[in-house]
């Protein structure tokens, strides 16, 4: 069965841009707009107490405010030293104008 969890209106993120959002049971999330395209994964660095969406969105790369370590946004995966741990991410529906991602199974 579908359990879709609402984050927040598309036109609520800007192409390039990135927003914190938070969705009970779940760390804290960011959203990001790719050209039309959302994407979504956890918010806190995995290198450290930072909140990705204080840092710059870059192509499909998101860069941290604190030591400048690098995901790729569509995966998660780390592309820049000191971040070496991936970012986990969430498969996102956009439904009647608003983004959505499956509740994770526990
Ligand atoms: S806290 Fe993000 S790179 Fe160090």
């Amino acid at each position: 069965m579908s359990d879709l969890i609402k984050l927040c209106k598309a036109q609520d993120v800007a192409p390039g841009q990135s927003l914190q959002v938070d969705a009970e049971g779940l760390p804290a999330l960011a959203v990001y707009n790719l050209e039309g395209e959302y994407y979504v994964s956890n918010n806190m660095c995995t290198h450290g107490m930072a909140w990705m969406t204080d840092g710059y969105v870059e192509g499909d790369e998101v860069e941290c405010p604190f030591h400048g370590g690098r995901f790729n946004i569509r995966t998660g995966e780390p592309t820049a030293f000191p971040c070496v741990v991936p970012l986990q991410t969430y498969p996102v529906t956009v439904v009647d104008g608003d983004v959505c991602i499956q509740r994770p199974v526990a």
